[in-house]
Order: structure tokens, then sequence, then C-alpha cells
């Protein structure tokens, strides 16, 4: 898997000299306190106690954690709880009820204020229609909704009775979501109409019927779903299945508010996410109640420094990622924050629009992806300056590496120079931050995540396993295990352990790389492996290679991540078509376009390679291993690099000349 790595060579980050101490006005009020890494060197366990202890337990626990069974971890294990009391109901018994959860804002410009009661409510009647609906604790619900209250609402009421949400990105495909809901085996859907897109209803109902459909790949239906449950958001017109589609507001608003949670024990999985592996099928991770909601509270307080009564919090990204639901669900709720919750995109009708919404509603806290910034950087500074972000006073970063200007840029024009900017590196599988600048204790450096989280314990290491010496590069590892780590792969054990566990002997392999600077901080280098990061989503060279060869005019398909200004990464393929197949078009642009729509329909908009390039062959080792390195330097245009152990080096020259012929992105 690593043979042939790609670690892209940020060769100057580790000499960068810029540093940002925290401001004394803002270290004297700050959550996090320096002693806290010295407290959790000392007692690891002790400190994920205190954090967990600050959770609303039904039973509490009284053991901390079991390894004995490595890699397979239980944390308070003999405690029971339930994720959907801490984030609700909680704040109501202890009198927080009136405050805002949720500043909701659509796309068109509809909006709701939802406070703590309302979202009690709200959660108990929809707790009482899934359960109508006989769901009962274990079953799975996948859920495929735009970023509406409901979406929120759905994945608490499954946790309010024990169910298990697999909540799938609206993005993706009526393929990828078959895939997701044929792998958890899930009894109920919850997806809505449509959803607002670009001033555009863009349908989510026919892709579930799609979905749920017998089809050319899949001649079974999807057999273990009963039911498929319907928010009206768009009002558009939807085909409907008679006995199997149900309206949410038929089914949950007629039901009682009153619903008494399922006590579950702290090991009880809280919900499925599939991300994008090695290989071409996406796996389901699962994490588990207490140790997540531990977990991703505590970095929440900690990373966020969120003052629940006072703080505006908002995360941009869509509850259908690890990010939503780690730190937009769980995380702030269970530590009773206020926040915006936008269901658009960040340029309709115009690119001040999130601007905007920080004015409007004096967001405090704001967390977004480096991609975006980006896309800001190049929009230009006048439009951010348009509106008043004084309100501002903490900025964050998450889903792939921060570039020092970028990182510098979201300080200076978002921040106005006065906000701490945190980089915070993690992952679906660790449920949580792992590695952040504490705001208000740690001086940051643009572009670097600083230090691993208090209690956790993280490292970089050679081939052989050995931690690298300063300024060196290796692998990213996690070396003890945590509270919110992930739990296992949905149905598939043994590639748990062989994915994450067996690279290095008792370490977890991120798949990162990750250089130590001369003062032993972290700088995150990307994938080295063929996990690609776009626009900071995950996705596989193999499963769009699947996707391009199950088309019958492509006979083979070798993808790359490519480095791109905006995106970070950008799909690039290469296809040899069949010389077969009828009627393949002879222009290649024309190629291009049906295959990028048909990695559309396969897997959904995210995946669409920017660039296809016809070739008549790709560079493959002797043993037939396709050389993804040649192709990436084709790709970003360099010079090709050491082609000696190609099967056959002509291949390279006659790649090379197609594209001096003239095929474009
Ligand atoms: C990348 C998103 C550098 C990394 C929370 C990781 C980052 C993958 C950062 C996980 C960061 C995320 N700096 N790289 N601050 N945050 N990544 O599962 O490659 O969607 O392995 O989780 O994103 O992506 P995932």
């Amino acid at each position: 898997m690593v043979n042939d790595a790609h670690t892209p060579t940020f060769e100057n980050l580790h000499r960068e000299r810029r540093t940002f101490k925290p401001a004394v006005g803002f270290a004297v009020h700050a959550n996090a306190r320096a002693y806290e890494y010295k407290k959790a060197g000392v007692d690891r366990l002790e400190y994920w106690r205190e954090a967990a202890m600050r959770l609303a337990w039904h039973r509490p626990f009284t053991e901390i954690l079991d390894w004995t069974d490595a890699p397979f971890a239980r944390w308070f294990y003999d405690g029971t709880l339930n994720a959907c009391d801490n984030a609700v109901d909680r704040h109501v018994r202890e009198g927080r009820g009136d405050r805002v959860a949720f500043h909701f804002e659509g796309e068109p410009g509809d909006t709701q204020t939802l406070t703590y009661a309302d979202m009690h409510e709200r959660v108990q009647r929809a707790a009482n229609g899934l359960a109508s609906l006989g769901v009962r604790m274990g079953d799975r619900v996948a859920i495929y909704l735009p970023q509406i209250p409901e979406a929120v609402v759905a994945m608490l009421a499954c946790a309010r009775i024990g169910a298990i949400h697999s909540v799938v990105f609206g993005g993706f495909s009526a393929e990828s979501l078959r895939q997701r809901i044929d792998d958890a085996e899930a009894k109920l859907v919850i997806t809505a109409d449509g959803g607002n897109r670009r001033g555009a209803h863009l349908a989510l109902k026919p892709l579930v019927d799609e979905a749920l459909a017998a089809g050319d790949h899949h001649p079974e239906e999807c057999a273990s779903v009963k039911n498929v449950l319907v928010v009206r958001r768009t009002g558009q017109d939807t085909a409907w299945t008679e006995g199997r589609d149900l309206w949410w507001h038929d089914v949950v608003d007629p039901q009682p508010a009153d619903h008494e949670p399922v006590w579950v024990p702290a090991e009880h999985p809280l919900f499925i996410l599939y991300t994008s592996g090695t290989t071409g099928t996406p796996k389901g991770l699962f994490h588990s109640t207490g140790g997540y909601l531990a977990g991703a509270a505590h970095t929440h307080r900690m990373v966020f420094d969120l003052k629940p009564e006072t703080d505006v919090y908002w995360c941009t990204a869509d509850v259908g990622w690890i990010t939503g639901h780690s730190y937009i669900v769980y995380g702030p709720m269970t530590n009773g924050a206020t926040q915006v919750l936008y269901e658009g995109t960040p340029d309709t009708p115009h690119r001040g629009r999130w601007w905007e919404i920080v004015e409007k509603y004096g967001v405090t806290i704001f967390y977004t992806a480096p991609t975006a910034i980006r896309t800001f950087m190049k929009w230009g500074e006048a439009i951010p300056d348009g509106y008043d972000l004084g309100s501002l006073r903490l900025l964050g970063s998450v889903g792939e590496p921060i570039n020092p200007e970028a990182w510098m840029w979201h300080r200076r024009v978002i921040g106005g120079d006065r906000c701490p900017v945190v980089d915070t590196w993690w992952q679906t599988e660790t449920g949580a931050i792992m590695i952040s600048p504490l705001p208000g204790v740690t001086a940051t450096k643009p572009g670097s995540a600083m230090t691993p989280m208090p209690g956790i314990s993280v490292d970089v290491v050679d081939d052989a396993g050995v931690p690298v010496g300063p300024g060196e590069a290796g692998y990213l590892v996690i070396t003890e295990p945590w509270p919110s780590m992930l739990r296992g792969i949905w149905a598939d054990p043994v590639r748990y352990g062989r994915t994450y566990w067996n690279r290095f002997d008792g370490m977890y392999f991120a798949g990162d790389g990750a250089k130590k600077d001369v003062d032993g901080d972290l700088w995150l280098l990307g994938r080295i492996d063929d996990v690609m990061n776009v626009s900071g989503h995950r996705l596989t060279t193999t499963e769009i290679e699947h996707a391009l060869v199950s088309h019958p005019w492509v006979a083979e398909a070798a993808v790359v991540g490519a480095q791109d200004e905006v995106t970070g990464q950008a799909v690039v393929a290469f296809v040899i078509v069949r010389q077969d197949a009828d009627a393949v078009p002879t222009d290649g642009d024309e190629v291009a376009a049906a295959l990028r729509e048909h990695v559309r329909h396969e897997i959904g908009a995210l995946a669409r390679p920017r660039t296809i390039l016809v070739v008549s062959e790709v560079p493959k080792t002797r043993s037939g291993k396709i050389m993804r390195r040649l192709l990436r330097d084709v790709a970003e245009r360099r010079p090709v690099g050491d082609v000696t152990t190609l099967a056959d080096s002509s291949v390279m020259d006659a790649i090379r000349d197609g594209l001096a012929a003239g095929t474009k992105d």
C-alpha cells in the first residue's frame, strides 16, 4: 500500500518562523489550561475519566478502559447513558431549555430559531414516530437529507431509541446510497423530497427510489428496508410507493412529545459512517456511545473554547460527514452550544452569503475547511471586508493540510488579526480532534496542527516503526487507544485490524504522512496511500477507477489525485477506451464529458474527475501495478520521474505526446 508512496514535499514548512502567541486577554478566560498536558501525561486514564464524568450517565461507569482484546477497545463500559439525553434533555432538565440550539438558515432565506426545549419536543415526537414504524434498539436507519433541522432531529431520535444511524451525504448518488443501505441492512431510510442547491431544487427522493429498486448492478432490491420516511422540504412532486413511503409530518407530528430515552451501554454503537479506504468499497466505520460522546464533547469545549452562554458557534460542514456528526450534532449540543445551521452553498445568492450570516447572527466561533478559505481568497478580500465580522473570536480549520498562506489569510481577513486559528487534524476513524493547538495556551505556527491533544499519544515513525527525529518526515501513528476511536468496520472485524493496526505493531496507522519540526511540532503532509482529499472529501483512486471501468467504453482506468489550487487535490483520470466498443466518439472531449457524467451517476458529483485523459496505455511495473507516481507527474505537469521499473518505458512518451496533442482539462 505504501510502496507507491506519495508524500507531498512541503519542503519549507518546517522552517516556518512566524509564531502567534496567545493574547493575554484570551488566555485568562480560556477553557484550556497548560497544565492539562501535564495532568494527562501523568495519568492519561484519569484524565479521560474526568472528561467522561462531565457527561450525564444513567448508570455511572466505574471502569475506564478495557484493552485486553486490542485493537478492540471498550471505554467506560459498565456505564449506561443516552446520547440524545446528553445533547438535548439534559439542558432542559437543568434549566437551559430557552437557549437557542440552532439558528437555521435555509438557502432560499427561510429561517427557524430552535431552542433546546424545541429540540426536546421534536426529538421525542420523532423517537415515537420511529418506534411506531417498528424501529428498535440496534436497528440501522439510513439518513439521506439536506442540511436542515430534521437531519439533526433524525440522528438524535435514532440515538434516543438506541437505533444506529448511518448518515449518507446528500451529494452521493443512488448507487452509493444503495451500497450503504445494503451493507448496514437498514430498516428505514429517512430522506426529503429535495433540498436547495444554488437556487434550484435538488431532488433526493427519486435517488432513494432508484437505490431501492432492483437494477442492472443489483438484481435484488434492498430487502431490509421496510419504510421510507420523507420530509417535505421543497414541495416538489414526488413518486410514491404506497405502503412503503410515508411523510415525516404524517408520522412524526401527531406523536406525543413524551419519550423516555433508551439507556444503552457505553459501548452500544451510536452510528455508522461510511468512508473511503484504500480499496474500492467504502468502509462502514462505527462509533460507540460513551467514549465517542466524551471525546467529541471534551475536544469541542477545549479546542473551540466554547462559552455556551455567550458564543454563537458555526461549523460549516455538512452533517453527512464526521465533522458534522462530532462538531455540529454530538459535541456542541452536549455542551449546550448555540449554533448556526446553514443549508446552502457559500455563493448563493451571492459570494458574501457566509459573511452575511456571520454578521446577522453574531457568530463568534467559526470552523471551516481550507478549500473554502482558498475559494474566498480567490474571490478577493473585498467581499468579506464588506461585512462586520467583529463578533468572531476564534477560527478553526479541518479536512486537509492548510497552506500557510491560507492560514494567514484566514487569520487576517476573516479574523481581523485578533482571533486564534486552530488547525485541527483528525479523521472519521478518530471520532474527535487528535492534533490541534489549544487556544489561549499554544503559540501557533501558520500551517501546523502543532501538538497532540492532552490525553492523545501521537508519533511520527519510519518504515520500521521507529520514531523519526526533528525535521524528519514519516508515518503518523497514534500509540495509545483513545475514547472516541472507531470500534470497528461494520460486519468486517478482520478488515479493521488489518487496515489500521497491522502496519505498525500495536499502533494505529492513520494513513497520513507527517513531519516533526525542530521544536517537535507536527506538520501534516497528506495521505500516503491511495486516498485522495478533494475539497476535504475522502475518495479513493480505486472506487473511481471501478466506476469508470463499469462504463461500456472503458477498458482500463487509472486515477490519481493531482494538486489543485482550490480543492487541494483534484481527480485526474487516465482511461483506455475499448477497441471493440460500439460508437465510442473519436473526440476525446466527448468521451471525457460522458465519463464524468457516469462517475457522477455512480458515486456522486464530488467524485467527478476534473480531467479525463484518453490514452493508449498506462504505465505499469513489471508485476502489473499501475505507477500512479508517474501519472501524478503528468497530471501535475512535472517532468516525469524515474521510469526504470516500467515494463515498457515508451508508454510515458506516448502519454506525453498525447497530452501535447491537445487533450486538456
Ligand atoms: C485529512 C475529516 C491535514 C487527513 C475530519 C485525514 C487533515 C483525512 C486535517 C480524514 C488537517 C483532516 N490537516 N490533514 N487539519 N484534517 N485531514 O475522515 O488526510 O473525512 O486522514 O475526516 O483528512 O478525513 P475524514
